[in-house]
């Protein structure tokens, strides 16, 4: 199980990401279920806590009729509004016979026959959400409740965390309580166990006390946070909020971005293509929420075709199992990058476009490690394209995404003659050479496809400058190394002169960078320097923070040649939307970076938070997140860099995200 998924593989691979964790899987339950995210269908997205057996068994007819079972969608779970405010006589739980007239377990036995799985939602707490009309939770009553679950022959629980706070006398939600809900739900993850019918179990406390740090232990797949709205920032909000839990993903144990929307008429078909697609690449369980039939209802073929694009499935329940992870960020472009592997060494990568409007987009391959692709497959855009070399281009629709399936594939930073070389007079050239940061200090590997057999010079030259780089190669010499500068962009050309022997591949490796410590800024305004637990705040120990829109932290920096440079900021972000995730929260925050008093670049970071917010050392906010932007302005010599916030007072959030420190590749 590889629990880095974004390690820097091989010499000068670097592939900009999002720090991994630093947390290992913990130890999870290994009883063969999910091994790959669940799928299927639940009542709460379309009907609220109104379900009824009508509804329930059109719907789940129709998961047949429109062949989405055999796609995969089998669970069939009736949410909230299903029971009632008290138990039978002896004590058990029971169903509401006005809406359930043939009772759960012959609603089970049905589902059965149509060889789908049974679902059902019960709560942590005094009752279920949903309620008033009241129905009783299971809180005290875990083994007789399992027990039931078990005789009605369901397949799975849905457990949810509402009226459960019995320290602050069980309100609807409580998002801040002083005990953890992680004892509740491993009573009820025993009492599952015990019974002797598997049952998938979905952790449902809405990402409160950092999950995915325990639930693995207990269930198959527990919420990362408050539920999907119907609205189209709540996928900005719910991908936020996935970005540091990517890496928890894995056999057995799914982070869930909460229920589909497609099909329930909020997002045009480029916006359902992207919620899809990203739901599909994160791992998340796959739980249709739209009507599908019902006597008044019939899904649209738009939103059928998004929900039954057999590619973005195969993608989710790819056997290999690890989540695509974020890899680049354009906030003031308004579009970002994820990708992760699939079974077979293929790879899967999105570009969302944020904007609403539709425009040509483009993946540098290098942004997700690689360097070329015999085959790409554009899923959306129903394109194949075969010997792509670094860049690949195409037009994303508005709030859309360009998802593609990348195979045969070869590693940043190689490029092999047969791919990119050219003949050129007396030497060869090698385009569509791509570069992170504009540097002079690029290592440019040449390996020639024999030892050379006698000593002889070499000579080079780039794109990025009319000089000529030189040196001379000993007799039998695999390889020599020269050094030359680049300019960032997938468009520089190397060209190598006088080479008596073939060259088999040139391999260019970025420069290390130089990192600088937030510790070493100056502050200005209300910005204020904090030291963390040890261990914490990588890689510094100590982080800038309060970093309101009027305040700043300055830094003369230096660098080695002028233009364009990468820079890899190192943030902290915790600020999880909890209640505000109801209206505009998206756990994100705003960071600018300005230098010599140019136009600052904006990167609305995610959360970066590996530990609970409510319990976690430093409260989850020692948790380094790592983006990289491109800034401009850059002079050879001394520079004037700007940590802040501008705009922050006009966001979301006044404030930005904790500064940690950057790295400059220069
Ligand atoms: C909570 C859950 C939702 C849904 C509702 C039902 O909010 O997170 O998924 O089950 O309760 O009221």
């Amino acid at each position: 199980m590889p629990t880095r998924m974004n390690a820097i593989i091989g010499l000068g691979l670097l592939i900009p990401s999002v720090a991994a964790t630093n947390s290992p899987l913990q130890t999870r339950l290994d009883d063969g279920l999910a091994l790959t995210p669940q799928m299927g269908w639940n009542t709460y997205n379309h009907y609220n806590c109104f379900p009824n057996e009508a509804i329930v068994r059109s719907n789940a007819q129709a998961l047949v009729d429109l062949g989405l079972d055999s796609l995969g969608y089998r669970t069939v779970t009736i949410d909230c509004g299903w029971s009632v405010a008290d138990r039978l006589a002896d004590g058990s739980l029971t169903w509401n016979e006005t809406l359930f007239p043939s009772g759960f377990p012959k609603i089970g036995q049905y589902l059965h026959d149509l060889e789908l799985l049974f679902g059902v939602y019960g709560d942590s707490g005094i009752k279920l959400c949903g309620s008033p009309p009241d129905n009783v939770g299971s809180l005290d009553h875990e083994e007789q409740d399992a027990k039931t679950f078990a005789e009605w022959e369901a397949d799975s629980l849905k457990y949810d965390n509402c009226y459960s706070d019995e320290a602050t006398n069980f309100p609807n939600v409580n998002y801040q309580p002083s005990t953890s809900p992680q004892p509740r739900f491993e009573i009820m993850s025993r009492a599952l166990q015990a019974q002797d019918r598997p049952m998938l179990f979905q952790v449902c406390e809405w990402g409160i006390d950092f999950p995915a740090n325990w639930a693995p232990a207990l269930g198959h797949s527990w919420r990362i946070g408050n539920d999907i709205i119907p609205a189209w920032r709540a996928i900005f909000r719910t991908l936020n909020q996935a970005v540091p839990q990517t890496s928890y993903a894995g056999p057995g144990q799914w982070p869930d971005l909460d229920m589909l929307m497609v099909g329930n008429g909020v997002f045009s078909q480029a916006e359902e293509q992207t919620h899809f697609s990203l739901w599909a690449i994160l791992k998340s369980p796959l739980t249709i929420g739209a009507a599908l039939k019902d006597d008044t209802t019939a899904i649209s073929k738009g939103s059928l075709q998004v929900l039954t694009n057999e590619d973005v499935i195969a993608f989710n329940q790819d056997k290999l199992g690890v989540s695509a992870s974020l890899r680049r960020r354009w906030s003031d472009e308004g579009f970002e990058v994820w990708s992760g592997p699939l079974e077979g060494g293929k790879t899967v990568a999105a570009v969302i476009n944020w904007r609403n409007e539709s425009r040509d987009l483009t993946l540098d391959l290098p942004d997700v490690g690689l360097q070329s692709a015999g085959v790409l497959r554009d899923v959306w855009g129903e394109a194949m394209e075969r010997g792509v070399r670094t860049s690949y281009t195409a037009r994303v629709e508005g709030h859309g995404t360009m998802l593609v399936e990348l195979d045969e594939t070869t590693p940043a930073g190689e490029y092999s003659t047969a791919l990119f070389g050219r003949k050129n007079g007396q030497g060869t050239s090698f385009q569509s050479i791509y570069a992170l940061t504009t540097s002079a200090n690029y290592g440019i590997t040449i390996n020639f496809a024999q030892p050379v057999s006698s000593a002889t010079n070499i000579t080079l030259r780039t794109s990025a400058s009319k000089q000529t780089y030189s040196t001379e190669i000993p007799a039998s010499a695999h390889q020599v190394t020269l050094q030359a500068p680049l300019i960032a962009g997938s468009n520089n050309t190397i060209t190598v002169w006088h080479h008596q022997t073939a060259i088999d591949s040139v391999q260019v490796t970025p420069p290390n960078g130089t990192y600088y410590p937030g510790a070493k800024f100056i502050l200005h305004g209300d910005a204020k320097q904090v030291t963390c637990g040890e261990g914490f705040c990588q890689p510094v120990g100590s982080k800038i923070g309060n970093l309101a829109a009027n305040s700043t932290a300055h830094a003369v920096i230096a660098a080695s040649s002028s233009g364009s440079k990468y820079v890899e900021l190192d943030y902290i972000n915790n600020e999880v939307a909890l209640d505000s995730a109801w209206g505009w929260g998206a756990n994100s925050r705003n960071l600018t970076l300005a230098v010599n008093g140019g136009l600052p670049v904006r990167l609305e970071v995610p959360l970066s938070g590996r530990h609970s917010e409510l319990f976690g050392p430093g409260q989850g906010w020692w948790d380094t997140g790592s983006l990289g932007v491109l800034t401009s302005g850059w002079k050879d010599g001394e520079n004037e860099v700007v940590i802040g916030n501008v705009g922050g007072e006009k966001g979301f959030q006044a404030l930005a995200p904790d500064f940690v420190g950057m790295r400059i590749y220069d």
